[in-house]
C-alpha cells in the first residue's frame, strides 16, 4: 500500500495531506489565508509567501497527526511545483525537499492543473463503497481561478488540449462579476449564493459558443455585465444583485456543460471529470449530473478548491510511473499541463 505525503502552497492556502493508493485519503489539512486576503480584494503575493512560511511545518505536523502516521510509514512525498505565485510554490519546494532529505523518501514534483483535475479521484478513508474511479479515455474539464481548459486524457497524466479560455478564466470571471456586484471575495461563492435567489433567465447574456473550436471567452460576458450594472446605476436602480448573479452563472454553466458534451460525444467518451473552483458551483455541479449520457465524477466539495490532496492524488500515480524529481529541481511558476 503506497502512501503519498504531498505538500501544496501555490497561491494562499497551505496545505498537506496523506493519500494511500492514489484514492483513499488519510489526513487532509489546509491553513486557509483567505481573511488576510480579503481586506485586499485579492492574494496579495508577499504576504502569502510569509504565510507559508509560519504554517508550513504546523500543517505538515498536523496532517501526520490526524493520520497516526510517521514519516517512516510515508513512501514518497509530493509537491506543487506550478504553476502559482513563485515566492509561495518555494516555500512548499522547500519544504518538500528538506522533508526528503531528512528522511530518505523520493520526491515527486506535480502540477497544480494535473491537482485540479485528480481531485476526482478522491475519496474519503471511511467510505465503504466508494464511486469507481474515472476510466480513460476521459474529457477533464479544468474550471479553477486562474485557468479554463478541456482535456483529453487517454491515460493517466496524459493531457492533450482540445481547447482553453482565451481570456479570463471561469474562476476570474466569477470573481471580476462579483466585484461589479459589489459581492465580496472570493466572488464563485458570493455569486453563487445570490443567483440562488435570482431568475437565471432575467437578463440574456451572450455566450460565446466561438464554434469549431472548444476554447471558451468569458470578457465578453463579464462586459455585458458591466454594462446593465452601469445602465442600472446610471438610472438610479437599486441594483437587481439576484438575478444578474443568477443570469451570469446560468451563461456560464451553459457554455462549458455545452462544450465539454459537444467534445465528449465528437472523440467518442464516456467519462467526464470536472476539477478546479468552480467546480464547487452547485448550478454546474447539477448541470452536469443532470445530463444521463455520460459518467460524471466531481470532486467532494472541499476538494475543489485548492488543497494538498489532489496534489497527492495525481502524485501517486507521477510516483507509481517512476517520476523521481532530483533534489535541485526548481519552481516553474507558469507550467503548463502538457509541457
Ligand atoms: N461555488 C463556487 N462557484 C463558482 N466559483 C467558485 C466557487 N467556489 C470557488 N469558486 C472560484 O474558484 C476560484 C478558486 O479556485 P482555485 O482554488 O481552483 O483557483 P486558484 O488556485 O486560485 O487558480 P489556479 O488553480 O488556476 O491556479 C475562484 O475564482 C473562486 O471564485
Ligand atoms: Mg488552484
Amino acid at each position: 500500500m503506497t502512501v503519498i505525503l504531498s505538500i501544496e502552497t501555490s497561491c494562499d492556502e497551505t496545505a498537506c495531506a496523506l493519500l494511500q493508493e492514489g484514492r483513499r485519503l488519510l489526513a487532509s489539512v489546509v491553513a486557509s489565508q483567505m481573511e488576510i486576503h480579503a481586506r485586499y480584494g485579492g492574494v496579495f503575493p508577499e504576504v502569502a509567501s510569509r504565510q507559508h512560511v509560519l504554517s508550513i511545518y504546523p500543517v505538515v505536523q498536523q496532517t501526520l497527526q490526524q493520520a497516526s502516521l510517521t514519516l517512516q510509514e510515508v513512501d514518497a512525498i509530493a509537491v506543487t511545483r506550478g504553476p502559482g505565485l513563485a515566492g509561495s510554490l518555494v516555500v512548499g519546494v522547500n519544504a518538500a525537499k528538506g522533508i526528503s532529505l531528512a528522511s530518505g523518501k523520493p520526491l515527486v514534483a506535480v502540477n497544480h492543473l494535473e491537482g485540479h483535475i485528480y481531485s476526482a479521484w478522491l475519496h474519503e478513508a471511511a467510505e465503504q463503497n466508494p464511486a469507481p474511479a474515472p476510466q480513460f479515455p476521459l474529457l477533464a474539464l479544468l474550471v479553477s481561478g486562474g485557468h479554463t481548459e478541456l482535456n483529453l486524457m487517454h491515460d493517466h497524466l496524459q493531457y492533450q488540449r482540445l481547447g482553453a479560455t482565451l481570456d479570463d478564466a471561469a474562476g476570474e470571471a466569477f470573481d471580476k462579476v462579483a466585484r461589479l456586484l459589489h459581492l465580496p471575495y472570493p466572488g464563485g461563492p458570493a455569486i453563487e449564493q445570490a443567483a440562488a435567489q435570482g431568475n437565471p433567465a432575467a437578463y440574456p447574456f451572450p455566450r460565446a459558443w466561438l464554434e469549431g473550436s472548444y476554447n471558451f471567452s468569458f470578457s465578453g460576458l463579464k462586459t455585458a455585465v458591466l454594462r446593465e450594472v452601469r445602465r442600472q446605476e446610471a438610472a438610479n436602480q437599486p441594483l437587481p444583485v439576484q438575478d444578474l448573479a443568477a443570469s451570469f452563472q446560468a451563461a456560464v454553466v451553459e457554455v462549458l456543460l455545452t462544450k465539454t458534451l459537444q467534445a465528449a460525444r465528437t472523440y467518442g467518451v464516456q467519462n467526464i471529470v470536472i476539477g478546479g473552483g468552480v467546480s464547487a458551483n452547485r448550478a454546474l455541479r447539477a448541470a452536469f449530473l443532470a445530463q444521463k449520457d455520460y459518467t460524471v465524477h466531481i470532486p467532494p466539495l472541499k476538494y475543489c478548491t485548492d488543497n494538498a490532496a489532489m496534489i497527492a492524488s495525481a502524485g501517486f500515480y507521477r510516483f507509481q510511473q517512476g517520476h523521481i524529481a532530483e533534489l535541485d529541481f526548481d519552481v516553474l511558476p507558469t507550467w503548463t499541463l502538457s509541457s
